[in-house]
């Protein structure tokens, strides 16, 4: 077991019946017990067969961004997390027509997988690009990031480990901003907002923002080093 409280909670998502294509179902039955990490396995590292810097993505949609990536920068492994079954049907399909070795999947929900299958100081880098934004005040509660899940990605980060977010709602960029600084444990890397750094392609929620005029930020963190 783990040291997180297990009072929980208010989740970050809301299941939504996603209907599945034929394609996305047979994936599902195909290639998730190829790619898919089970819900038992406690540390995310030994999903691969090689030691490798571990990315994780949390919340990919419809998984283009992480297929992209991983194709990218083949020198890492990647596992993406999503509860979405018919993004995660999308993503599996993408990575076996690509053969990208190096990607595993966790459907499943991201607090979760933080607290019961991820070993301390673990992780190279976490991705969260355009989490849901929860606009109305009486969700602001399902917002993802939050000091709490803060906390858990620095106990699971390594030191000196990038967490890069990602959003087209400004007000929600504030409120990451401001539940960053009651976590001493991530420094901001240069100015609050960055350009969107190369490594990050531009993902199907962000495309969605802009068409409705919405500014894009990022934001770059790292894990202070304990020295
Ligand atoms: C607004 S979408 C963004 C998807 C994608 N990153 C993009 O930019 O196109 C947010 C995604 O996060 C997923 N999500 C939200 N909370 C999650 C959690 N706790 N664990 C796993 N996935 C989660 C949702 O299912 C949804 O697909």
């Amino acid at each position: 077991m783990n040291d997180q409280p297990r009072l929980r909670r208010i989740r970050s998502f809301v299941r939504r019946p996603g209907r599945l294509t034929p394609g996305q179902k047979r994936a599902l039955d195909e290639l998730l017990p190829r790619y898919g990490i089970e819900p038992d396995l406690t540390d995310l590292r030994t999903a691969f067969e090689r030691e490798a810097p571990l990315v994780v993505e949390i919340g990919f949609g419809n998984g283009q961004a992480l297929a992209w990536m991983a194709a990218n920068e083949a020198e890492k492994n990647f596992v993406g997390i999503e509860v979405h079954e018919p993004g995660v049907g999308r993503l599996l399909k993408s990575v076996d027509e690509a053969g990208l070795g190096n990607v595993r999947v966790a459907m499943r929900d991201a607090v979760e997988v933080l607290d019961e299958q991820v070993v301390p100081a673990s992780l190279d880098e976490v991705r969260i690009y355009f989490p849901d934004p929860w606009p109305k005040k009486r969700h602001h509660k399902r917002r993802l990031i939050q000091p709490p899940v803060l906390e858990r990605l620095a106990a699971k980060l390594r030191p000196g480990g990038l967490l890069h977010l990602a959003t087209d709602w400004k007000p929600y960029a504030e409120w990451m901003l401001e539940a960053l600084e009651q976590v001493p444990a991530f420094e901001l890397m240069g100015d609050a907002f960055v350009p969107r750094p190369a490594w990050r392609p531009q993902t199907h929620f962000e495309q969605r923002g802009q068409k409705k005029g919405h500014e894009i930020v990022d934001i770059l963190c790292r894990l202070r080093s304990a020295d």
